[in-house]
């Protein structure tokens, strides 16, 4: 596959720092990229996207009235967050019906509907699909209550460990805590045992030592492929299995965080519950079906899966092997997990260089800055915006897969949610003193398209979160029609270079120059290339490109520059490369 079929060349280069040189595919053939490796894909949280019916909650047919805005931008598949049926306790990944779109969403017209409007504009769809866990209120849980054939074992039951000697109530089977905090057993009184869950109470985990979960499940994946879905993002895939036989207790984590609590979830060593083998069985049998419609066409189907493992190597299991693959590619966390404020460019360096040394050969690697799990990247380091520009080119520009987190594009940042607004389940369970360090609401808020009431995302007079108060002046229509600089307008600018050989084909250095205080990466495809360099730190700095990368000529075209650069730069000027200025914590691409 392109770029990572060939030898990864490890190269010294000045104080420390490991740098990386990846080959350009090979003249006169190049290996073409799958669609699914080139296109950009854009993840949509439905709720936040676009409300057509003023209801305050994002819906398909609101997505549908925003398609120009994924061709501008040149994105060339969109991941939906779970849209199914749902009672929303985790916001639709907690889903009652797999088979069925949720009706503050729409119907399954109106996803019909938006799939065409998707193809016609040749933009994939990708599904979120939620295997380990359905909603409380599935039809599939009340008979699992009631000892139904079949769906007796569907969920894990287990016996109470004991009783409270004051209270009389029935004790959980172990010391198991929820990734949301507190016990992951809950009680039912009509079966007299408890079931797990590793996610809020109302997210009962399915049991896949059951043949016929896997089966149910199946067959839920083959409706949404034979509508015609192009892929599934698989959430939360090292969950699907757990041991509770005999019902062992979790080792506390020598190495847990200093403020975890005994409830907490960081707390423990998940090892009976977390990244059993069993779960590659189950993706491998989904990964099977997804390649018989391949096969019938030759258009891929795609699996990405999340696996938030402790390390690489862990992680790259999900890929599978050439013989039996697995996922297409697992996400990759590394500069949400391993970046952190101070950060400079040999941090970013170490992500970049560890992955392409150890991803296995034949695979292709992904690169994303946010999710609907994580603080936005505009808020996460620093005040400073000037960051969001550097972190899209990192990901639009890496070889690999590009993940955009919707706002993204405009440098959207965390909202403030107060304690009385805040909806999400492990702020909600956190209490009032600790929500913020749990809660998910501030990096979901509502899009911003333009200035009108809640940025024209909704005409209601409450939207399901509060807006961002910033968005007046950070929003599309802004963003697009200002004659100065603006996120949006750097994003294109990315995605419009990501269309071009030297993206799909070229060779890529990265160095960490000046003592790891800069980054940058070179791509170049038979003498041609750009180069994407980064300034981390609080300083103004000068480099000689040519003598820290191969292959530089003196002199090039600007082609990029973060907004606000300084000194200033305008795009599309000559430059020499051996004394470029780069301002702090500004970034540049040159074009030659
Ligand atoms: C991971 C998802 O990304 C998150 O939003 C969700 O709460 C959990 N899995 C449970 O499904
Ligand atoms: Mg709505």
């Amino acid at each position: 596959m392109a770029v990572t079929k060939f030898l990864i060349l490890l190269a010294l280069t000045v104080g420390c720092t490991l740098a990386i040189k990846l080959p350009q595919n090979p003249e006169p053939n190049p290996e073409p990229l799958k669609w699914w490796q080139q296109e950009i894909i854009y993840q949509v949280y439905p709720r936040s996207h676009q409300d057509s019916d003023g209801d305050g909650v994002g819906d398909l047919a609101g997505i549908q009235s925003r398609l120009d805005h994924f061709t501008d931008l040149g994105v060339g598949a969109v991941w939906i967050s779970p849209i199914y049926k749902s009672p929303m306790k985790d916001f639709g990944y907690d889903i009652s019906n797999f088979t069925d779109i949720e009706p503050q969403f729409g119907t399954l017209e109106s996803f019909k509907n938006l799939s065409s409007a998707l193809k016609e504009r040749n933009i994939k769809l990708i599904m979120d699909f939620v295997p380990n866990h359905s909603s409380n209120e599935h039809p599939w849980f009340n008979m699992s209550i009631n000892r139904e054939e079949i769906y007796d074992d569907f969920y894990v039951w287990k016996d109470p460990s004991g009783v409270n000697s004051s209270t009389g109530e029935p004790l959980p089977p172990n010391n198991w805590i929820s990734v949301f905090g507190g016990s992951a057993w809950t009680y039912v009184e009509a079966r007299e045992q408890f079931y797990l869950h590793q996610f809020t109470p109302e997210q009962p985990d399915l049991n896949y030592e059951n043949p016929e979960v896997t089966k149910a499940i199946l067959a839920a994946i083959k409706f949404w492929l034979d509508l015609g879905v192009d892929g599934f993002r698989v959430d939360a895939v090292p969950h699907l299995f757990d041991k509770p036989r005999p019902l062992w207790t979790q080792p506390v984590d020598p190495n847990r965080p200093p403020t975890a609590l005994p409830s907490d979830w960081a707390y423990y060593q998940h090892l009976y519950t977390y990244n059993l083998p069993g779960v590659f069985e189950v993706l491998a049998k989904f990964r099977e079906l997804l390649d018989i419609y391949t096969w019938a066409d030759g258009i891929e189907r795609v699996m990405f899966v999340e696996a938030g493992v402790p390390t690489l190597d862990l992680l790259f299991e999900y890929y599978g092997t050439k013989e039996k693959p697995i996922a297409h590619f697992p996400f990759n966390f590394e500069f949400i997990n391993r970046v952190k404020s101070g950060f400079n460019g040999t941090n970013i360096a170490d992500v970049v260089d560890e992955w392409f040394t150890k991803m296995p050969e034949g695979m292709w690697a992904n690169w994303l800055v946010g999710n609907h799990d994580n603080n936005r990247v505009a808020s996460r380091f620093s005040p400073d915006t000037g960051i969001v520009d550097a972190f899209n080119a990192l990901v639009l520009l890496l070889p690999g897969n590009a993940v955009t987190y919707y706002g993204e594009e405009i440098g959207m940042k965390n909202a403030n949610i107060s304690w009385e607004d805040t909806v999400d389940p492990p702020g909600c369970s956190a209490g009032p003193d600790r929500y913020q360090q749990f809660s998910r609401d501030p990096e979901r808020t509502p899009m911003h398209w333009n200035d009108d009431k809640n940025a024209g995302f909704s005409t209601a007079n409450k939207t399901w979160l509060p807006m961002h108060p910033d968005y007046p002046e950070v929003n599309v229509e802004a963003q697009i029609n200002t004659t100065g600089a603006s996120h949006i307008k750097v994003y294109k600018q990315l995605s419009a270079l990501r269309a071009t050989d030297v993206w799909r084909y070229g060779s890529m250095e990265s160095q960490a120059p000046d003592g790891g205080a800069l980054f940058g990466f070179s791509r170049i495809y038979n003498g041609k290339g750009f180069i994407c360099l980064f300034n981390f730190v609080d300083e103004v700095k000068t480099i000689n490109i040519p003598q820290e990368f191969e292959d530089i000529p003196q002199n090039a075209t600007v082609y990029s520059t973060s907004v606000g650069f300084e000194p200033e730069t305008a795009i599309g000027s000559s430059v020499r490369t051996d004394n470029l200025v780069i301002g702090a914590r500004h970034s540049i691409i040159l074009e030659f």
